[in-house]
């Protein structure tokens, strides 16, 4: 595959995209540790347009940004705060903003967003969440992490656990997870959220070993990763709704006694209440190492995206 241009989808990286990324990773780890930042991009604009709200993923991206010595724009409430509140289609405000930029980050409310903007743009699109569908970026950094805790992603037994209905970082982590070699996943979730049927199609066209199961205490001390999501209240059609379909899975002290010494827990993160605080200072939570590896891969992604020839 050649290199993408925009990253809209897990679908535009490839093993060798992936295993690049790291390396590039790995180096802008060393590059913050020693020196703070580097010029790579210098001269370089970013725009960052977030029609639903962040902290992650928008702040990783424009210190990453900052960090490779490139400039920031952005909008923190498009929705509100760029003329699409006047009516203007995502199209237009594409072009215009991609006149002015270099690349531009979104995030948006409604699934393909993304796509719709990477079909009329002259600079590199990515994606960092659009609607239920995807969140590619997190994908990536959560592979890099699972690759920092434990070595390797080959191999491995995953539970996904949570609302795999409308997280998109599960969607697009199944996507990546078609990349490495026999991984066996179970997908945890009460039947109000199962996964998506064409994430399982993916699963199964591409060989990956998956059993959905409602029972997170009978399969935890199988696992070397433990992936918890946040049940999306945003995204249910009624208050009800999600109130039935919360609460089913936390992860507290009693869970993490079942849990294999070498195992790890990640989250992407915001979580309310399904990992108990208790469990913060467990050496095996890696939710906030994972969230600080996102201003590592983000770094190496905007490198790879926009740095001039
Ligand atoms: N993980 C993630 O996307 O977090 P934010 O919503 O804070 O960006």
């Amino acid at each position: 595959m050649d290199r993408p241009r925009h990253l809209v989808s897990a679908a535009d990286v490839d093993r060798c995209l992936l295993d690049d990324l790291f390396v590039l990773a790995r180096a802008m780890e060393e590059v913050v540790r020693s020196r703070g930042s580097s010029d790579d991009l210098h001269g370089r604009v970013l725009a960052t347009l977030f029609y639903e709200p962040s902290t992650r993923t928008r702040f990783s991206f424009e210190v990453a940004m900052m960090r490779l010595g490139g400039g920031v724009v952005g909008a923190e409430n498009a929705r509100e705060h760029s003329s699409g509140a006047k009516g203007e289609t995502l199209e237009d405000t594409t072009r215009i903003v991609g006149s002015y930029a270099d690349g531009i980050v979104v995030r948006h409310y409604e699934e393909g967003a993304a796509a719709r903007m990477a079909a009329v743009a002259e600079v590199p699109i990515i994606n960092a969440g659009d609607g239920s569908h995807e969140h590619p970026t997190q994908a990536l950094l959560d592979l890099y992490t699972i690759e920092r805790e434990l070595g390797r992603v080959d191999g491995l037994r995953m539970a996904l656990v949570g609302d795999l209905a409308h997280g998109r970082t599960v969607h697009s982590l199944c996507h990546m997870l078609t990349l490495y070699r026999d991984v066996r996943l179970y997908l945890v979730s009460p039947a109000a959220t199962r996964m998506r049927s064409d994430v399982l199609e993916v699963l199964s066209s591409r060989g990956v070993a998956y059993q959905e199961v409602d029972e997170l205490a009978a399969i935890a001390g199988e696992v070397d990763v433990l992936y918890q999501t946040r049940v999306q209240k945003e995204r249910f059609a009624s208050l009800d709704a999600y109130r039935r379909a919360r609460g089913r899975y936390v992860i507290d002290r009693a869970l993490m006694a079942r849990l294999g010494p070498h195992a790890i827990v990640l989250h992407p993160l915001p979580r309310v209440d399904e990992i108990s605080p208790e469990v913060d200072a467990d050496p095996r939570a890696a939710y906030f190492r994972q969230a600080r590896n996102g201003l590592f891969v983000r770094m190496a992604l905007l490198t790879t995206l926009l740095a001039v020839e």
